[in-house]
């Protein structure tokens, strides 16, 4: 599947929303409750939405349809808003965010990454050298608490 990165926009804020929504409907729903999901993904474009936007925020699309999203702190390595399109999961979109995301930190100096994974996608950061593997919880900034995997990769 052939797709190109790119730097997130203002523009692009309801299209992410919607493939935020999409991507954790529809591929978290086997380890969370479906009324934690449906919270956790009614969000609409705000203030503070588009204040990330402005941050290292980047989309992947693929003949103008964003596929998947993905965000570094290029002050702490923080990773966040890894999301692929239920429809193009499997075919490297996520792999591809998360070296985009990587080159990006280690051209900034950083010695590492790290984040807090879904519970159905520890096994995925696990492929990409990422390690942790006790159970915490997340708290969404509207106070939803949904348990997470920490993780962290330092480059060598
Ligand atoms: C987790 C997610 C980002 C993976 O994206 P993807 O584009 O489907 O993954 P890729 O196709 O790039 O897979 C890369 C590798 O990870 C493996 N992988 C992907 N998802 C996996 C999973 N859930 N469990 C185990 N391995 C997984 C693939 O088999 C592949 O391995 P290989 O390249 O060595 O053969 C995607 O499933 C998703 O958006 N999930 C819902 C949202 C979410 O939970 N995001 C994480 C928030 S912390």
């Amino acid at each position: 599947m052939s797709h190109s990165i790119r730097r997130a926009q203002a523009v692009d804020a309801q299209a992410l929303l919607d493939l935020r929504k999409a991507s954790i409907l529809g591929l978290c729903a086997r380890h969370y409750p479906h009324e934690d999901l449906v919270a956790f993904t009614a969000v609409e474009v705000n203030p503070a939405f588009l204040a990330i936007l402005e941050g290292h925020f980047y989309l992947a699309e693929r003949e103008g349809i964003i596929v998947g999203s993905g965000l570094i702190n290029l002050a702490d390595g923080q990773v966040d808003a890894i999301f692929v399109h239920p429809a193009a999961a499997g075919h490297g979109v996520g792999r591809a965010m998360m070296a985009y995301l990587e080159g990006l930190a280690r051209s900034s100096g950083l010695a590492g990454m790290k984040l807090e994974a879904t519970l159905n996608a520890a096994a995925f950061y696990r492929r990409l050298g990422f390690v942790g593997d006790k159970q915490s919880v997340y708290v969404t900034r509207n106070g939803l608490a949904l348990a997470c995997v920490p993780m962290v990769k330092t480059f060598s």
